[in-house]
């Protein structure tokens, strides 16, 4: 049966960072485009139809907080994810990096210890670094495809004098969802050692059959005073452009902290549309999600059939959550460090370069299969009609 997914949409001349840099980024024009986390969808009409509502209204002056949206994210967290939040727990900000950002400043100085868990999402590296912090890794355990935390590790690692845990869970890019027992362990060794937790769930609403997102801030009252959740819709809702996501700080004098700081960087004032949007996703487009969650479990699927059948060189890393699916490539026949070239040069995909997200990608990379499945065939066309060439020339 056709699907409202199913629909090739051009993004090219639309000032997309994922569909019109293939010139600067991959030094090539002829690729399709299969990294940066945004989907090759339209967002639900109910939400265009928000947008258009208050684009007719002709006033575009400064936005502050809205009520309506912070109202509406409440229902949302309790309906989907059993969470009971506070609205006045709820921050908005122009988005979850810049969050991360303000997060660092307000409850760190320079030189404090922050860790993260690798591989991990490329820019908590960066905000890390710049901000004159000191970047503590918990590498993640892989065993024959599967991540875990490694908990020995990470108490060792919290009791020297880290402040700040950036958590992110679902996990980009290996997918995982962490199980209740991972995330109370985490919140008590947080609450133990005095440590900030700082939770980026942004990806907290894709999460495929069998498997359900757990907010750490839900667990109880002893993780509150030290838990920071970002959340957005721009990851379910495909918003990215539109700048919106959601801080929620339980306890009040964090909460202060964060907001001045957000004022003094110059960053509490709000985007109109990004406010309209996210309220119009949160208050009536659970169905869209439904239909999308249910189109991406079958990509997922095909990925996984394809990939056993054509090109069983490359091992896929399954995703529990979030559209993206992480490619073991170790046993490709090539030297890795030529891994990104051969997927841009030789197969024709854009997709991302596991070793930015720590060395632990070094011969992973990244694919987005959040398009339309038409896109996806061919995709995976590519990479298998590459591997196979390499293969039969590796055996000449
Ligand atoms: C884990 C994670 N956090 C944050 C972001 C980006 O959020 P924003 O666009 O709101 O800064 C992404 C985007 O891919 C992500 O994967």
């Amino acid at each position: 049966m056709a699907s409202i997914f199913d629909e090739v949409i051009d993004r090219k001349n639309t000032a997309s960072l994922k569909w019109d840099c293939c010139k600067q980024r991959f030094n090539s024009e002829d690729i399709i485009q299969m990294w940066v986390a945004d989907m090759d969808f339209k967002s639900p009409d109910k939400i265009t139809e928000a947008i258009i509502r208050r684009a007719n209204h002709g006033v575009y002056g400064y936005t502050e907080s809205s009520e309506r949206l912070a109202k509406a994210l409440v229902n949302w967290l309790a309906k989907r994810h059993q969470w009971v939040v506070d609205k006045s727990w709820i921050v908005h900000s122009p988005g979850v990096v810049t969050s991360v950002n303000i997060a660092i400043l307000s409850f760190t100085n320079p030189g404090d210890k922050i860790l993260v868990q690798t591989p991990i999402y490329y820019p908590f590296y960066s905000s890390i670094k710049d901000n004159q912090r000191v970047l503590v890794t918990n590498s993640l355990k892989n065993t024959s495809g599967f991540y875990e935390i490694n908990f020995d590790d990470l108490e060792k690692k919290l009791a020297n004098g880290v402040r700040m845990m950036i958590f992110c869970s679902p996990h980009n890019p290996i997918g995982r969802v962490w199980r209740q027992n991972e995330l109370e362990k985490v919140a008590k060794l947080c609450k133990k050692h005095g440590v900030i937790l700082v939770s980026d769930e942004i990806h907290s609403d894709i999460v495929y059959k069998g498997f359900k997102h757990i907010p750490i801030a839900s667990l109880g009252e002893e993780i509150l005073p030290n838990a920071v959740t970002l959340i957005s819709p721009t990851k379910t809702f495909n918003l990215a452009g539109l700048c919106q996501s959601s801080v929620i700080i339980p306890n009040d004098q964090h909460r202060q902290v964060f907001n001045n700081t957000m004022n003094r960087i110059g960053a509490g004032m709000l985007n109109i549309f990004g406010l309209e949007a996210a309220e119009a996703a949160y208050s009536c487009c659970e169905e869209w999600l439904d239909e999308l969650l249910s189109y991406l479990q079958n990509n997922l699927e095909l990925i996984e059939k394809y990939f056993e059948s054509h090109i069983p060189q490359i091992k896929i890393i399954k995703p529990e959550a979030t559209y993206m699916v992480w490619l073991d490539c170790r046993e490709l026949p090539l030297e890795m460090e030529k891994l990104k070239d051969f997927f841009t040069f030789k197969a024709g995909v854009g997709l991302n370069d596991g070793v930015t997200f720590g060395k632990e990608g070094f011969g992973f990379q990244r694919l987005n299969f959040a398009c339309p499945k038409t896109l996806l065939i061919e995709g995976l066309e590519r990479i298998k009609r590459a591997v196979t060439e390499l293969s039969d020339k590796s055996l000449d």
